[in-house]
């Protein structure tokens, strides 16, 4: 049986967490920026997912003024659709309420299954950003959320 448990990264988690960022994503951040992130920004949340152990997806929000701003969201190929990317924006939105009243973020127009995910979880489309990605000319969309009640 396999247990999922959605906690907060510490250092040592930051090699896994570099890991997964290149592996779902196209503009990858590097693991200083993570790893500070991690240790070293009182205004970032990083959280991680692991199963049996094995870290296997994160989140990283910036909370500033009030706003939160979801920067990244993952989970490793294998271990989706199991509700683990919703577990770990659910406990995002949680830990950001205490000090903020909204949640941010931008998602590629094509990205349907976090698309998903955040309008799930109540957000909602609120701009457009055309040809915001730098690797391919896709499209930026921005979402918003309200989270101060959570
Ligand atoms: C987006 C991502 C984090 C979702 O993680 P996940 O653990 O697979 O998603 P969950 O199992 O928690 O799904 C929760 C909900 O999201 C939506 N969803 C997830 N994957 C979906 C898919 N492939 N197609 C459509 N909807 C999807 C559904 O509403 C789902 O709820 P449901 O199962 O009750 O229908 C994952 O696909 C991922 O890592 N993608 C690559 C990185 C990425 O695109 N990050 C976002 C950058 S902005």
């Amino acid at each position: 049986m396999s247990e999922t448990v959605i906690r907060m990264a510490c250092a040592d988690d930051a090699e896994a967490v570099a890991a997964i960022e290149r592996a779902t994503s196209d503009t990858p951040w590097s693991i200083t920026a993570l790893a500070k992130d991690i240790s070293d920004n009182s205004r970032a949340i990083v959280l991680v997912a692991s199963v049996n152990g094995d870290v296997i997806g994160y989140a990283d929000v910036w909370c500033i003024a009030g706003e939160a701003e979801l920067n990244n969201i993952g989970v490793l190929e294998g271990y989706r659709g199991r509700h683990i990317g919703q577990a770990l924006l659910e406990e995002a939105i949680r830990k950001s309420s205490a000090s903020c009243q909204l949640m941010n973020l931008e998602v590629r127009a094509g990205n349907n299954a976090a698309i998903s995910l955040y309008e799930k979880l109540g957000f909602v489309r609120n701009g457009l950003r055309k040809n915001y990605y730098e690797n391919n000319g896709e499209d930026a969309v921005l979402m918003t959320a309200e989270i101060g009640n959570v």
